[in-house]
């Protein structure tokens, strides 16, 4: 007898945690890597939430919280969600997690039975199928297609609900292809779920403040108000406050959805770290001007990349509205083969041979579940970026 559960069988580890891991043994070896690979913003948590959390430090507020979070931050959360994006929540309606990642897992495994389908646009992230596969239900992927930029168009969205659809994930904007959706595109898909009244959606608005231009942000239960009932909305402050290692994430909906995501909670992990939450509290109730001064930044990186990448013969990349991604296309380069007579047979291999030839790490697009692509992180330097993207230029252009 195996000591190990098949629950485990039906999971593979995350394929972007094993690049960062590559391109960091090669750095090891003394290669000159450029990472744009992580997920995670480089600039530090801003001074005024680390001084919060030397605060509670000093102050003592080092105990056990209520499981799924303290008070205080419910409080900001609510305040967040009215303030930001017009939703009223309750404290009782907020549920604060290790991450935003723990929030969804805690959403699946609280809802989902056997035979319960997931609908997930593909590109996702990587963690959504997983995540519904340990949860034991069954994920169905709705592929989308870059003459929409990526964006789930509404016969889609239709096309991939049935009777057995529990939820509807939303990713906007979104990881890995930045693509984020206007009032209009995303009531369009609004008004396919009014029509199904049994499919829930989990919306997982973790980029929300990093968007560009005059893209405004706009999530589900606001666009139509009828789905509030159905609707979880998720969130968190790893991103935009730069707090990744800090673990704080938070949902809100219905009542009886968030006192089973607590039960699940309060017999795994109980609270996220106190001190974390405290610097949460600090990060939504606090200036927030600096969001700007980020965005000014990413998005001139963004700016960058998109413009060295389509100037790159056989990469195609549209410009996304957020987030600090892009998801080029290398349906052009598929065939071709490297100096050394590789073959770029799927976007796999063109990683790899990247990483390989040219110390960049970047992400194939067959881990989001839609390829030929590859997904670039810009949250490095401008000095990196214009040397990453060179390099993966004169790469492509040196294929035969
Ligand atoms: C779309 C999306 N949702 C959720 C998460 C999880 O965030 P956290 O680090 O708060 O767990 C990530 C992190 O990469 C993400 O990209």
């Amino acid at each position: 007898m195996s000591i190990l559960s098949t629950a485990l069988e039906r999971v593979k580890p995350s394929p972007t945690i094993a690049i960062s891991t590559k391109a960091a043994e090669l750095k090891a070896a003394g290669r000159d890597v450029i990472a744009l690979a992580a997920g995670e913003p480089d600039f530090d948590t801003p001074d005024h939430i680390k001084a919060a959390a030397v605060k509670a430090i000093a102050e003592g507020k080092t105990k056990y919280t209520a499981p799924d979070g303290m008070p205080e931050l419910k409080q900001a959360i609510c305040a967040k969600f009215l303030r930001e994006n017009s939703l009223t929540y309750s404290p009782a309606q907020v549920t604060v997690g290790n991450g935003g990642k723990q929030t969804l897992y805690n959403a699946f495994i609280a809802t989902l039975n056997a035979g319960d389908e997931v609908v997930i646009p593909a590109p996702y992230w990587v963690s959504y199928p997983d995540m519904v596969l340990l949860a034991g239900g069954t994920p169905v992927i709705a592929p989308t297609s870059q003459e929409t930029n990526y964006k789930l168009t509404p016969a889609q969205l239709e096309a991939a609900l049935t009777p057995k659809t529990k939820w509807f994930i939303f990713n906007s904007p979104s990881n890995p292809t930045g693509a984020g959706y206007s009032w209009d595109e995303l009531k369009a898909l609004t008004d396919v779920l009014l029509r199904h009244p049994h499919v829930w959606v989990m919306t997982d608005d973790m980029y929300e403040h990093l968007a560009y231009d005059d893209f405004k942000f706009c999530t589900p239960a606001e666009v139509e108000p009828a789905l509030y009932p159905r609707t979880l909305t998720c969130n968190g402050v790893s991103k935009a406050y730069a707090m990744t290692g800090w673990r704080i994430g938070y949902a809100a909906g219905p009542e009886p959805l968030i006192a089973a995501m607590r039960k699940i909670q309060s017999q795994s992990t109980s609270n996220p770290c106190t001190i974390s939450q405290w610097a949460a509290v600090e990060a939504l109730n606090g200036p927030q001007e600096f969001l700007t001064e980020n965005n000014a930044s990413f998005s001139r990186r963004r700016d960058l990349v998109v413009k060295i990448l389509n100037e790159t013969k056989g990469i195609t990349c549209p410009t996304p509205e957020g987030a600090f991604y892009v998801y080029p296309s290398i349906a052009a380069l598929i065939g071709k083969q490297t100096a050394s007579g590789t073959v770029i047979t799927d976007d796999e291999t063109f990683a790899t041979e990247l990483l390989e030839q040219t110390g960049v790490a970047v992400v194939f697009g067959a881990a989001f579940g839609l390829s030929p692509n590859f997904r670039v992180s810009y949250a490095t330097s401008d000095a990196e970026l214009l040397e990453a993207c060179t390099r993966i230029k004169e790469f492509c252009e040196n294929l035969i």
